[in-house]
C-alpha cells in the first residue's frame, strides 16, 4: 500500500490509498470546483461555516490591505493591534443581548472551548471555591479535538483512542427526542433530560461542579434539535446551583439558526460563549470566547500577581483574522443574512416536511432550524449509517456535498442560498432516497 504524505483529519487514509482525495481547487458563492473542473453545490458550507459563501472580494481586500500594514504582532502582555480591539468592540456590541461583556481570542473552535473550560475552572478558584472544578458535557456533543474539549465531548468513538481524558467530567443525556431514554416514542416530553442535569449536579454535589457546556443544537452529533424549553430549563438549573453555563456556539453562532446566536434563539443568556467557523466564514482561522461581565470582574478582583489568566495563543487576536471577521460580519449585516437564514430555513423546513411525508419507510425525521437541517434515516439491515452513507454518496455523485453522521444526513448550506438551490438539494435527495 502506498503511504500518503498528507495525513488527513478525520479521514480513513487506508481507503483513500486507491481513490485519493477529491482536491478542491476553487470556490465561489455556494459552489466549489475540484481540480478536474467538476462543480459541487456545497450544502454543508464546508464544515458548517461558509456562512457568507466563497470568494467574497470584500474579505479578500480587507485581509490584503491589513497584511500590507501589519500582518501580525504579539498580543501578549501590554500589546494589541487595532483590528482585534475593533473586533472585540463589535462582538461585545453584537452579543449584548446574550449578556456578554468581554472576548478572548484564539485560533479555532477547540481552542475557544479549551479557553472557556479553563476560565470556568479558574473562575471558582479566584472566588476561593477551588473545589468547584467538575465539568458537565452531554452525550453526542462535539466540542473539538484538544484534551479538555474532547473530555466534555460525548461522541464515544472520537474519545476512545485518547483515553484517559480529564477526570471530573460527567455527561448528561442529549435532548434527543427520537432516541429518548426517558419516554417511549410518541409520548409527551416532560424534559426529563433537563432534570437529569440537576440530578447529576446534586449527585456530584453542587459545590464540586464548575460548569456545564452545551451546543444549542448538537451539530456533529447529528443536528440534535432540543425541545424548545430544554435550554431555558437547564439554564435555570445551572443558575440555581451556581454552575457556569457555557454555550458552544461554534456552529450555531453568526446566523445559522436565523438568529445571531443559538442562545438567543432559545431565549437564554449564558455565562460564557464560544465562537469560531462562521465568525470569519472560514476566510481565516479564528476562535473567540466571550464572557459575561461578572466572569471578567471576578478575575479583575483576584489578588493574583501578574496576568489574571495565564493562558494565550501566539496568534491570539491575529490582525488578519480580525479584519476577516469584521468584513464577514459587515457582509452578514448589510445583506441581512441572519433574517435570510430564518426565511430560507422556513422554506427548507417545508421541503423537508414533504420528504418525510413522501418516504415514511425510509425517513425517521426531517427537520431544520434556520439553515441547520437533518434527515434521519432508518438504519438498514446492513448496519447503522449504511443507508445515510449511500444517500450521501448518491448526492455527491450528482454534484451535491452533504455530511452523513451515523444515520443522519446533515445539511448546513451557506446563508446566501436561494429557494431554487434548496430545491436542487431536496430534489436530488428525493432521487437518492428513491434509489435506496
Ligand atoms: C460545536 C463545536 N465546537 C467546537 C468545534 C471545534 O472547532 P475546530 O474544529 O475549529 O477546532 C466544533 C467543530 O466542528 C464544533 O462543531
Amino acid at each position: 500500500m502506498s503511504v500518503a504524505k498528507r495525513w488527513g483529519p478525520y479521514t480513513q487514509m487506508s481507503s483513500l490509498a486507491t481513490t485519493g482525495p477529491i482536491v478542491i481547487d476553487r470556490a465561489e458563492g455556494i459552489y466549489v470546483w475540484d481540480e478536474s473542473g467538476r462543480r459541487y453545490l456545497d450544502a454543508h458550507a464546508g464544515l458548517w461555516l461558509s456562512n457568507i459563501g466563497y470568494g467574497r472580494s470584500e474579505i479578500i481586500q480587507a485581509v490584503t490591505q491589513q497584511a500590507q500594514k501589519l500582518s501580525w504582532f504579539s498580543s501578549f502582555g501590554g500589546f494589541a493591534n487595532r483590528p482585534s480591539l475593533m473586533l472585540a468592540e463589535k462582538l461585545v456590541h453584537l452579543l449584548e443581548p446574550d449578556g456578554m461583556g468581554s472576548v478572548f481570542f484564539s485560533n479555532d473552535g477547540s481552542e475557544a472551548v479549551e479557553t472557556a473550560l479553563k476560565i470556568s475552572r479558574q473562575f471558582w478558584k479566584v472566588r476561593s471555591r477551588a473545589q468547584k472544578y467538575k465539568l458537565i458535557g452531554r452525550q453526542h456533543a462535539y466540542h473539538g479535538v484538544t484534551f479538555g474539549a474532547l473530555s466534555v465531548a460525548g461522541i464515544t468513538a472520537n474519545r476512545q483512542g485518547f483515553e484517559p481524558l480529564l477526570t471530573g467530567v460527567l455527561h448528561a443525556p442529549a435532548p434527543y427526542a427520537n432516541h429518548c431514554a426517558f419516554h417511549a416514542a410518541g409520548t409527551q416530553c416532560t424534559l426529563a433530560c433537563a432534570r437529569e442535569v440537576e440530578r447529576i449536579i446534586q449527585c456530584e454535589g453542587p459545590d464540586s461542579v464548575a460548569a456545564f457546556i452545551a451546543e444549542p443544537i448538537q451539530a456533529a452529533g447529528g443536528v440534535i434539535i432540543p425541545p424548545p424549553e430544554y435550554l431555558r430549563q437547564v439554564r435555570e438549573i445551572c443558575r440555581r446551583y451556581e454552575v457556569l453555563f457555557i454555550a458552544d456556539e461554534v456552529v450555531t453562532g453568526f446566523g445559522r439558526l436565523g438568529d445571531w446566536t443559538g442562545s438567543r434563539h432559545y431565549g437564554i443568556q449564558p455565562d460564557l460563549m464560544t465562537f469560531a467557523k462562521g465568525i470569519t466564514s472560514g476566510y481565516l482561522p479564528l476562535g473567540a470566547t466571550a464572557v459575561a461581565p461578572h466572569v471578567m470582574e471576578a478575575f479583575l478582583q483576584s489578588s493574583q500577581d501578574g496576568p489574571e489568566l495565564r493562558h494565550g495563543n501566539t496568534y491570539s487576536g491575529h490582525p488578519l483574522a480580525a479584519v476577516a471577521a469584521l468584513a464577514n460580519i459587515a457582509v452578514i449585516e448589510t445583506e441581512q443574512l441572519v433574517s435570510r437564514a430564518a426565511k430560507m430555513g422556513d422554506y427548507l423546513h417545508s421541503q423537508l416536511d414533504q420528504i418525510a411525508r413522501q418516504y415514511p419507510n425510509l425517513v425517521v425525521d426531517a427537520n431544520c432550524v434556520g439553515l441547520l437541517g437533518r434527515v434521519e434515516l432508518f438504519p438498514s439491515s446492513d448496519g447503522p449509517g449504511k443507508t445515510a452513507a449511500a444517500v450521501a454518496k448518491h448526492l455527491l455523485d450528482h454534484g451535491i456535498i452533504v455530511r452523513p453522521v451515523g444515520d443522519v444526513i446533515t445539511l448546513s448550506p451557506p446563508l446566501i442560498i436561494g429557494e431554487s438551490e434548496i430545491d436542487t438539494i431536496v430534489d436530488t435527495l428525493a432521487s437518492a432516497l428513491t434509489a435506496q
